[in-house]
């Protein structure tokens, strides 16, 4: 008999769902993403790195970063839903799972800094420029130079509009597509322009 722990529940596809019927427009997808995308959203990733992640979820992006080799207190990831944050401190026990708005990232401890990169899988089209705004500010805080944010989305579009990446000296840049994804997905980079 499979005992299924309650990890995994909390990790299943039909536990999203039901977190995504509960609040669609704080968690913004139905379904978490598939292999191919946390493959492209970790490209270029590896041992040595340290990597923030916004909105873990079920933890579908975070095992790709695993795979790739950002591992133990390298693998910071924030997430706010209770049974996600539980689910994500159960499957990666070495990582730091932060309790935390991505909306609040230069209130996270002092050390989470010196960033390689920062990958979200926020659903930033449901949320307002001033959020776009703090999310940028505060994850550029994090990066060092060279660093970048890595963001995928539903929309052929870069979801942060040029005014917000005007104002912090930004350029997007966009990177693949994921089309064996539920919905399919697009990937973009953000980097400092200069
Ligand atoms: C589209 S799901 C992506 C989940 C996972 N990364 C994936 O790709 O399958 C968005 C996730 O962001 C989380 N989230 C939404 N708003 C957040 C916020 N302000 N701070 C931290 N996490 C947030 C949700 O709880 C949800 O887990």
């Amino acid at each position: 008999m499979t005992v299924i722990s309650s990890a995994d529940a909390k990790a299943s596809p039909l536990a999203f769902l039901k977190a995504f019927l509960r609040n669609p427009k704080s968690i913004g997808a139905v379904a978490p993403s598939g292999r191919v995308l946390a493959g492209l959203m970790a490209r270029g990733l590896g041992a040595g790195q340290t990597v923030l992640e916004l909105g873990g979820g079920t933890g579908t992006l975070t095992r790709g970063l695993a795979r790739a080799g950002v591992t133990g207190e390298r693998l910071n990831v924030i997430e706010m839903n209770p049974d996600f944050i539980q689910s994500l401190r159960a499957q990666f026990p070495g990582a730091r799972i932060h309790d935390h708005s991505a909306f609040e990232i230069d209130t996270l401890p002092d050390d989470v800094r010196d960033l390689d990169a920062v990958i979200s899988g926020l659903p930033l089209v449901n949320m307002s420029g001033d959020n776009h705004r703090a999310i940028m500010r505060g994850s550029f805080a994090r990066l060092k130079p060279g660093g970048y944010y890595r963001q995928f989305t539903y929309k052929p579009r870069c979801p942060i509009s040029q005014d917000v990446l005007d104002a912090f000296g930004l350029k997007a840049t966009y990177e693949g597509m994921a089309l064996r994804n539920i919905p399919p997905a697009f990937v973009y980079r953000i980097e400092r322009a200069a």
